[in-house]
Formats: structure tokens, C-alpha cells, sequence
């Protein structure tokens, strides 16, 4: 079990890592969930989103962020010009919690490996954590999404530092419309940034 979650923090590529991940039985999640959700989008992208963990018609598909929240989530990648073939997506955590349910303190912690490695892999310049439950697992911090988002932190993996900014999860939107004028802020803030990489 340790083995194969220490072989995926080094795996050679994503192909790698995602069969590593695909045999990996020291999270419980995996025997509810109906399969691994993986990730979407472009693995040479250079912004990386991460949510939380799928939902149900996430594990029917295999797909990160294909349900109510996707929808808004293509939504909101459109509006700043955005597509699946411009971003990569995934999850801190890759299986289904049971019944959607808040995944624990504990199977967060057995996941993070596998999202560092592949947030490694992908290298993208900017990260994006939709939320407060990839927030506060990627950026180290314990302050609510409401002091977050909207704020540069910096991602550290090795010896890379990556610019990381979080911003309201899109089930949350859902619920919170009138939330959505911050999460625009955010968008154009990562417009920006795109735009910066892309005109240098
Ligand atoms: N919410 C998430 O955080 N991730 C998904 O993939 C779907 C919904």
C-alpha cells in the first residue's frame, strides 16, 4: 500500500501515475467509488485547476467537474476565453466520497501524494483551487475561502514555485449566486495572468 502511494509521488508520467493510482487500495473511497477520476483538459496547459473530489455523475463518466458544477465551471472558463483544451482539471481527491460527503482530514491526506505529483508533472504556470477544501490542502493555509480567494499564493513543489490562486468552488456558486461577482473578479485576474504568459 505505502509503496505504491510513494512509487506514484515519483511516477514518470502522467500515464504512469494514473496506473499506479488505478491499483492503489490504501484509500477507502476506492471500494465505494465506481472508478478513478483522473483528471480532463490539456496535460501541456499552463493553468491547472483543482477541485475537491467528484460527485456522482463525475464517477459515472471518469471525468473531473462533468456535472451541475462543470457546467458552471465551462461557464466560467468561457468567459475568459477558456476551454478543456486550454486548462487541465482535477481533483485533491480522485474517488467518489460516499453520498457526496465532506472527504475526512485523514483520506485528504492519503490523496495529497497523488495531486502533487501530478500538479508536478503538468507543471502549469498558474494553479487555480476551487475552494476552500483544495485551498487549504495545496497552499498550507487555514483561512477560510472567503480570505483566500482572490489572493496569489505561492505552490510549492520541489524546487518549483508556482503562482496559485484560489477561488470560489462552483457548487458554491450554485448554491451562493449572488457570490458569483467575486468569482469574475478572480476570472479576470486569471486572464491577466494568461494573458501575461501568452505576450511576454
Ligand atoms: N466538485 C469537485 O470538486 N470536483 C468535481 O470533479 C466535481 C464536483
Amino acid at each position: 500500500i505505502v509503496s505504491a502511494r510513494e512509487a506514484a509521488a515519483t511516477a514518470p508520467s502522467l500515464e504512469a501515475l494514473r496506473a499506479l493510482m488505478e491499483q492503489f487500495d490504501g484509500c477507502a473511497l476506492r471500494s465505494t467509488a465506481t472508478r478513478l477520476v483522473f483528471a480532463d483538459g490539456n496535460p501541456k496547459a499552463s493553468i491547472m485547476l483543482v477541485g475537491e473530489a467528484p460527485g456522482r455523475e463525475e464517477d459515472i463518466e471518469g471525468l473531473p467537474f462533468v456535472g451541475r458544477s462543470g457546467k458552471l465551471l465551462d461557464l466560467m472558463l468561457a468567459a475568459i476565453g477558456l476551454d478543456r483544451s486550454k486548462v487541465y482539471i482535477a481533483n485533491v481527491i480522485p474517488w467518489r466520497p460516499p453520498g457526496n460527503r465532506t472527504p475526512t482530514p485523514q483520506e485528504t491526506q492519503i490523496c495529497l501524494p497523488f495531486i502533487r505529483r501530478q500538479i508536478e508533472l503538468v507543471d502549469p504556470a498558474i494553479l487555480v483551487t476551487l475552494g476552500n477544501p483544495s485551498t487549504q490542502a495545496l497552499l498550507s493555509t487555514r483561512d477560510g475561502i472567503m480570505r483566500t480567494r482572490g489572493r496569489w499564493f505561492d505552490y510549492h513543489n520541489g524546487a518549483r514555485t508556482i503562482r496559485a490562486l484560489p477561488t470560489l468552488h462552483p457548487a458554491y456558486l450554485l448554491r451562493q449566486p449572488t457570490y458569483k461577482r467575486l468569482a469574475w473578479q478572480d476570472l479576470r485576474a486569471i486572464a491577466t495572468a494568461f494573458a501575461a504568459l501568452e505576450s511576454p
